[in-house]
């Protein structure tokens, strides 16, 4: 065989295990280092996954020194700042889980520090290799709604709220809106290309989470678990999009691209108890355009697959590695992203629409 590629992973909690299940599938993958702040867990990690060429440490700059080709990063988000930076200046190529980070700054810096050293910064946005996905992004990057003006997604969970370290703000950035509704971002902004966002307007509440009857950790909840926000977009485009961890409700609805020749409507599926579209869970896409006057809903079959996801993430991670890049999600492009979320949490506080501006990173 040739080339085996050396991993290391940074963070040794639930999805770090998602990593290595997915490494372990790659015949040239060889997963050679663990790392995790709390002392002792990257080598019970590393004995629960029987990593047996894998050395444990403390501390991520220790594991940096070892001759590694990419690392993945899974650590709470206030984490993802310091470990991207420091990963890429010791020059591996990143795999960092989303979202990517916890301020809007810092994601320019990352983006940078990965332009500067010339490793791949990658985002973990794995419902992006759903083949249904990659379907509606075809349906419109090929022309069949004509213009997009408006879309409407998002989704999340009648009551699905994390603990830990997902429900402060100095840990996580924000609640629902960063956690899953950057996937909800994501589906939208990645179907119509990436769009540059140039104001929104935000409510977040935590009706929920703050409520004992509801969470358990009420008391430390300082994060939103509903969101809702309009982003408009260069060329005449706005998005509706809105997210809950907790709601009195199943969904918060289809997800709708309108265009000037026709829409599209995309239903969750029954996969899971998500009520949405955002984790890849699409249950069906129709087509509403008129015939010679005649109002027709055309229903586009669906791409029957038993890909995993996360697997396929990994794959493609691992892939650019051989390839020697360009990164597959690339940060530069997920700072959109982040900078909308980013405006979400400006506006919502100041009750007010705000302007989006990303710095000309070059
Ligand atoms: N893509 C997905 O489907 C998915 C699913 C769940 C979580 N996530 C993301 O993955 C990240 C981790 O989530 P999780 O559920 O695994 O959290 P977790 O709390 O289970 O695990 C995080 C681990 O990181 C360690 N850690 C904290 N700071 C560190 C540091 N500076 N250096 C090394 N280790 C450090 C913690 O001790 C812990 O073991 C979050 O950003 C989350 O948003 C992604």
């Amino acid at each position: 065989m040739g080339k085996i590629f050396r991993i290391g992973i940074i963070g040794s909690g639930g999805i770090a295990g998602e990593h290595v299940r997915a490494y372990k599938r790659i015949e040239d993958v060889e997963i050679v280092g663990v790392s995790d702040i709390l002392p002792g867990r990257a080598d019970e990690f590393i004995k629960r996954w029987d990593l047996q060429q894998a050395k444990g440490f403390d501390d991520h700059r220790q594991m940096l020194e070892m001759e590694l080709d990419g690392v993945s990063i899974c650590t709470p988000n206030v984490a993802h700042y310091q470990t991207t930076i420091d990963s890429l200046r010791a020059g591996k190529h990143v795999m960092l889980e989303k979202p990517m980070s916890v301020t809007l700054e810092q994601a320019v810096e990352m983006v940078q520090v990965s332009k500067q050293t010339g490793k791949m910064l990658n985002i973990g946005f794995q419902p992006r290799y759903d083949p249904n996905m990659s379907l509606i992004k075809d349906l419109v990057q090929k022309g069949q709604l004509g213009k997009v003006y408006y879309v409407e997604t998002g989704g999340g969970r009648r009551r699905g709220m994390p603990g830990g370290t997902f429900i402060r703000q100095d840990i996580a950035g924000a609640g629902a809106m960063a956690d899953i509704g950057c996937y909800s971002l994501d589906l939208a902004l990645n179907t119509l290309g990436y769009p540059k966002p140039l104001t929104v307007s935000a409510y977040t509440s935590n009706y929920f989470g703050t409520n004992p009857k509801y969470h358990p950790e009420a008391a430390r909840f300082d994060v939103e678990d509903f969101g809702v926000a309009i982003v408009r977009f260069e060329n005449d485009l706005v998005l509706n999009f809105k997210t809950s961890w907790a709601m009195h409700m199943d969904t918060l609805g289809a997800t709708m691209f309108l265009g000037t020749d026709a829409g599209m409507k995309v239903l969750p599926g029954s996969k899971g108890p998500w009520g949405g579209v955002w984790d890849g869970n699409v249950g069906a896409v129709s087509i509403f355009h008129d015939i010679q006057g005649h109002h027709t809903e055309s229903i586009i079959p669906l791409i029957d697959h038993k890909l995993s996801v996360f697997e396929e993430k990994i794959k493609d991670f691992v892939r650019a590695l051989r390839e020697g890049g360009p990164a597959p999600i690339p940060g530069e492009q997920i700072l959109r992203n982040q900078a909308i979320l980013d405006g979400i949490l400006r506006s919502s506080e100041t009750k007010r629409e705000v302007e989006i501006h990303i710095p000309d990173i070059g």
